[in-house]
């Protein structure tokens, strides 16, 4: 079945969905996106991933792409028309199409909207976190709003496939400080030798994960102390575990950082429990209900 993607009031074959080539996204990356975890036909935080969607547009000054529920709308009709699963819904807004010149358009445009879906093999995912993955550290050379998520992710590119380049699955990006800000597509946790579970506080040096807002949620549930702080990296290779958030990756515990092992090589106990208890504690809502 080929992929269905909408394409700013279309819905089309993703091989015939196009966008202007003045559009904004392409030549600014002036626009803003988000990935939403799709599981066992249900679309997972749909309300954290529209809540933090708004507040990205509104600190980029672009209007909503669509009036009231009309985005959930399409959200749905792309994962109905997909027949999505298991996999990842990509949403991405952008300013509009207008000719070439860094200020806004002095006419107003209508901001563009593409929706795509990917299906996944969750197997996959179950895979991987039974065996953990290795972290590179590297600098973070990113821009002091990253607590926007914006489609400028070169840095994060760069990183990332730094972190590949080294046989990593992640990259932990370090700031000018010593203390980790986050991955280059997931935030960053570690668990004291003391048991308590740490992250950075959500300033403008992180992005507020959906993942992580619904794991403080579930944090707080099972009583385990907890600490939203800044942790170095040594802090953090001293670890009884370590793990990364996303929409993309749940939990996903981290064994080896820049080469060392984290407390005894293997996924945490902790890391575990957390990923298993993840969709328990998520809102859920389905397509196959509407
Ligand atoms: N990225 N930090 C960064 C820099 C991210 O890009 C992401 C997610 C997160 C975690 O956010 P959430 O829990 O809401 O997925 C943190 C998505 C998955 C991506 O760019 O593919």
């Amino acid at each position: 079945m080929s992929r269905i993607a909408y394409v700013n009031g279309q819905y089309l074959p993703q091989s015939l969905a196009v966008v202007p080539i003045e559009d904004r996204g392409y030549q600014f990356a002036d626009g803003v996106y988000e990935v939403c975890e799709v599981f066992d036909g249900a679309l997972i935080d749909e309300p954290h991933h529209m809540a933090r969607l708004e507040r990205s547009l509104s600190e980029l000054r672009i209007d909503a792409p669509l009036a009231g529920s009309g985005l959930s709308v399409v959200l749905h009709e792309v994962m109905r028309r997909n027949r999505l699963t298991n996999g990842f819904l990509y949403l991405q807004v952008t300013r509009g199409v207008a000719p070439r010149d860094h200020g806004f358009p002095q006419k107003p445009v209508r901001p563009a909207l593409v929706v795509t879906a990917k299906s996944i093999d969750p197997r996959k995912g179950e895979a991987l976190a039974s065996k953990g993955i290795a972290i590179a550290s590297t600098p973070d050379l990113r821009w002091k709003r990253v607590d926007i998520k914006s489609i400028s992710l070169l840095p994060n590119v760069l990183a990332k496939q730094e972190a590949r380049d080294k046989g990593c699955y992640e990259a932990w990006l370090i700031d000018e400080k010593g203390f980790v800000t986050e991955g280059s597509s997931s935030n960053a946790w570690i668990i004291t030798q003391e048991g308590k579970v740490v992250t950075r506080a959500a300033d403008h040096a992180i992005l507020r994960g959906v993942t992580r807002t619904t794991l403080m949620k579930l944090i707080a549930e099972l009583q385990l102390p907890v600490e939203e702080r800044s942790f170095t990296l040594a802090e953090a290779l001293a670890a009884r575990e370590a793990f990364i958030s996303a929409a993309t990756n749940l939990v996903m515990p981290v064994v080896m950082i820049d080469g060392h092992p984290i407390g005894d090589g293997k996924p945490g106990p902790i890391a575990s429990r957390l990923r298993g208890l993840f969709h328990a504690a998520a809102e859920k809502t389905e397509w196959r209900r509407r």
